[in-house]
């Protein structure tokens, strides 16, 4: 029986999860789009990057507190918003924005989660983050974000590269739908997963929170699978961030940005951040890793806007390589959600715990002091990306 104190490393927790949480909404999380190419690269091209070790360095007071989006974080790191996140563990929207907020980390909410804003308001007292997909039905997206304000979230944070969706061929053939139908495989995978069949029968949080009940038209699952597949807007483009901007009134964060051209696009639409993104390698399938995207937009934009990152962080270590890179700060996906699957709340908590460990010890080798003074000159081979 696996206990918390023997889960070392992020990988532990994500082949727990991988024999707890059914297996349509583990590869759900754990895929890419296409031959999965881009999605390996993100975590690939972390270890082509070399530390330079540094010894004799008094590194004996040490901080890897930091600041995203003018607020103090316990580290650089939020947990990005994924879809189905109450699929993985009963409730995990609500246990990962807890964790969150325990540690002292930012949590995004994403649209297609399974609890909703209001759900996530109710359960925290730090405001969270809200990520909004842009829908044809834009009295829709006026009233999320009318709601996402009333729910005091601190940043609305739009994804810009899921206009239309790349596809993940494990979600075709599991049929992936939430809750899962009751097909016989789904059943045999269901009757393997005892402990989330029960939690999940403990809960009310089994379909899309955001959408059920708000959106015309959406009144049962089934009818919400076509309209998702029909409501995603391939006709967004910068104008309509003036809307949303000033519909929302407060900080904004651009994902998805993987070019230096955009990114001054971004800048130029009056964002507060943009985050680095190729989707967690589920979009565009042959696109560069994150990691290697991140030095020309950091080099081109970096002294204008907060430049965040996400995309194949799996370490510490991985966080400390892109702050070295120039990101001001960096998103956890699959990390998060593999020890939510895996463990819950406690989970997520010892995940952050052990992602901080390694950061500040690795920057100790490093021979600095404060995640803030790090900069390119902690890797031997910082301009492989350039
Ligand atoms: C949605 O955000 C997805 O990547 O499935």
């Amino acid at each position: 029986m696996p206990t918390l104190s023997k889960m070392t490393c992020v990988e532990d927790f994500r082949v727990l999860a991988r024999r707890r949480v059914p297996r349509m909404f583990y590869d759900y999380a754990d895929s890419g789009s296409w031959t999965e190419g881009t999605y390996r690269s993100n975590e690939k091209d972390f270890q082509q990057l070399k530390f330079r070790q540094r010894v004799a360095v008094n590194i004996e007071h040490r901080s890897v507190r930091s600041t995203m989006l003018g607020a103090e974080v316990a580290m650089p790191v939020a947990i990005a918003p994924t879809g189905l996140t109450g699929m993985q563990h009963a409730d995990g929207e609500i246990l990962g924005a807890k964790a969150a907020e325990r540690f002292g980390i930012p949590f995004t909410l994403s649209t297609m989660s399974i609890c909703s804003i209001e759900d996530i308001a109710a359960h925290t007292t730090q405001p969270f983050w809200f990520q909004l997909y842009v829908m044809r039905d834009r009295d829709f997206i006026g009233r999320l974000i009318d709601r996402a304000k009333a729910a005091r979230c601190s940043a609305l944070m739009v994804t810009l590269d899921l206009q239309v969706l790349g596809q993940r061929h494990k979600d075709i053939k599991n049929g992936l739908s939430t809750p899962p139908k009751p097909t016989l495989l789904n059943l045999l995978n269901l009757a393997t997963k005892p402990r989330w069949c029960l939690s999940m029968l403990g809960t009310s949080h089994r379909s899309f929170g955001n959408i059920v009940g708000h959106a015309k038209g959406v009144g049962d699952l089934s009818s919400l699978a076509s309209w998702t597949a029909e409501q995603f807007d391939p006709s967004l483009s910068w104008d309509d961030l003036e809307w949303i901007k000033k519909r929302w009134g407060g900080k904004i964060i651009l994902k998805g940005i993987m070019d230096a051209q955009d990114a001054r696009r971004a800048v130029d639409a009056g964002a507060d951040a943009l985050i680095v993104s190729n989707h967690g390698g589920r979009q565009l399938d042959g696109a560069p890793s994150a990691i290697s995207a991140l030095p020309q937009i950091a080099q081109a934009v970096g002294r204008h806007i907060e430049v965040l990152m996400d995309g194949g962080i799996r370490s510490g270590q991985d966080i400390l390589k892109a702050v070295a890179l120039g990101a001001h700060g960096t998103l956890i996906g699959r990390s998060f959600l593999y020890a939510l699957g895996a463990m819950g709340e406690a989970g997520v908590t010892r995940c952050l715990q052990l992602m901080a460990n390694e950061l500040d010890v690795s920057m100790a080798f490093c021979g600095r002091t404060r995640i803030q003074d790090v900069d390119r000159s902690i890797l031997l081979n910082a301009g492989l990306y350039d």
